[in-house]
């Protein structure tokens, strides 16, 4: 076998391994087991995640062989889980019937719920959601180059709720914000400013926001009816009166003479590159905001130039990521489908074409994979 061979055998099991642990992700499988923090045998897990006992003995079967969860022989030893303690001769048969699994704390530390926003696991169900969405459409879209509508992806926007809050919920108040503009937007967001979020989904960030700066009003936009909807009932239920939302085409801004100059603060999170008209888009924000108002665009930290991208760590699970999503879905309308690897060049060229007087591409603390494009508008850019 040559070196290749032995690299697609680590694809297909890698890839089998993605699939079982987005299926263990999303079952809080890991929680659990990081929650009881020692060895555990089937009945124990069994009990503990309410979940049946012959597709869990299944599932751990891929998780041991693929050095996820480690099978201990002997709990005693579990100071030393990795290794199988070989019993005793006489006891071996009585022992080989039982097993421990043990989810080793670093394992836990990026792959449950309590990682935060070091939270890898809950990317494990991406290309698992993905595929069950749109595989029939995206290889038609080989075929006629069209673009897949946003209902193929029913389950898009409670995924991406998930992402939001590994996301922002540790990192979006205490560490992002204070970054911009060296405090002073923390600053006037404290003493009462205006705040829009573009492509905001089921209002994850900006309900972070409303809470931390009651002082602050705070607009969300989404096309999405159903998103929309289910942002309005969590601001309602946590009693937040300057948070709203409305269903809203952001590419129809624009044209929209009451949005004009309204606002001092506009925020895109990873929601430009999934737009079919991306320009009109950027040029309506450019509009909405008042003189000196500030615009934080967050997305993927990529080159737009494959070349560059060679070393990418994430590079070919983020290339699908759009294929099967970002990509098809700004094609429709039309549209541009710049994909989620528009990368920072193209980012820049667009953001100076919607008029934008000032623009940064800065690093984002705890935060590798994106980039914060900071736009600023001195004067107002509306005719
Ligand atoms: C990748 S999701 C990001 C959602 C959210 N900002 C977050 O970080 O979780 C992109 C969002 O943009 C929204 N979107 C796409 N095209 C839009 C448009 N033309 N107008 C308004 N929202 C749009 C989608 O419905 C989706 O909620």
């Amino acid at each position: 076998m040559n070196d290749f061979s032995d690299k697609l055998i680590q694809i297909l099991n890698h890839g089998a391994l993605n699939l079982a642990l987005g299926l263990g992700y999303s079952l809080k499988i890991f929680d659990v087991m990081d929650e009881i923090g020692e060895p555990a045998d089937l009945e124990i897990l069994a009990k503990a995640t309410g979940l049946d006992n012959r597709y869990l003995k299944e599932w751990l079967g891929i998780m041991v062989t693929g050095e996820i969860i480690t099978l201990v022989a002997n709990p005693q030893n579990k100071k030393n889980p990795r290794q199988i303690i070989l019993a005793e001769k006489k006891d071996q048969e009585k022992d080989e019937e039982k097993e421990w699994y043990y989810l080793p704390p670093a394992h836990a530390d990026v792959l449950t719920r309590r990682a935060g926003n070091s939270n890898l696991g809950v990317y494990t169900q991406e290309t698992p959601l993905l595929t069950l969405s749109a595989m029939e459409a995206v290889q038609k879209g080989f075929l006629t180059g069209e673009g897949v509508s946003f209902d193929h992806y029913p389950q898009f926007q409670g995924f991406m709720s998930e992402l939001s809050n590994a996301k922002h919920k540790q990192v979006l108040i205490k560490d992002f914000l204070p970054s911009v503009e060296d405090g002073r937007l923390v600053k006037s967001l404290g003493q009462g400013i205006q705040v829009c979020d573009i492509g905001c989904g089921e209002g994850v960030a900006l309900i972070l926001m409303a809470k931390a700066f009651p002082n602050s009003r705070f607009l969300g936009l989404d096309n999405h009816e159903a998103a929309i909807s289910i942002a309005k009932k969590a601001a309602q239920n946590m009693g937040l009166p300057n948070a709203r939302f409305k269903i809203s085409d952001a590419a129809q801004i624009q044209g929209d003479r009451q949005m004009f100059q309204k606002f001092d603060y506009v925020t895109a999170f990873d929601a430009i590159h999934d737009q079919s008209h991306p320009t009109k888009v950027l040029e309506g924000i450019r509009a909405m905001l008042k003189p000196g108002g500030l615009f934080s665009m967050v997305d993927i930290k990529a080159s737009t130039r494959l070349a560059k991208n060679l070393d990418h760590p994430m590079g070919p699970f983020l290339y699908t990521v759009s294929l099967m999503h970002c990509m098809p879905v700004g094609l429709n309308d039309q549209g541009r489908g710049l994909g989620m690897m528009w990368g920072k060049e193209q980012a820049l060229t667009l953001l100076a074409r919607a008029g934008f007087d000032r623009v940064d591409a800065l690093k984002i603390p705890n935060d590798p994979f994106n980039l914060h494009f900071l736009a600023k508008a001195l004067t107002h850019s509306y005719k």
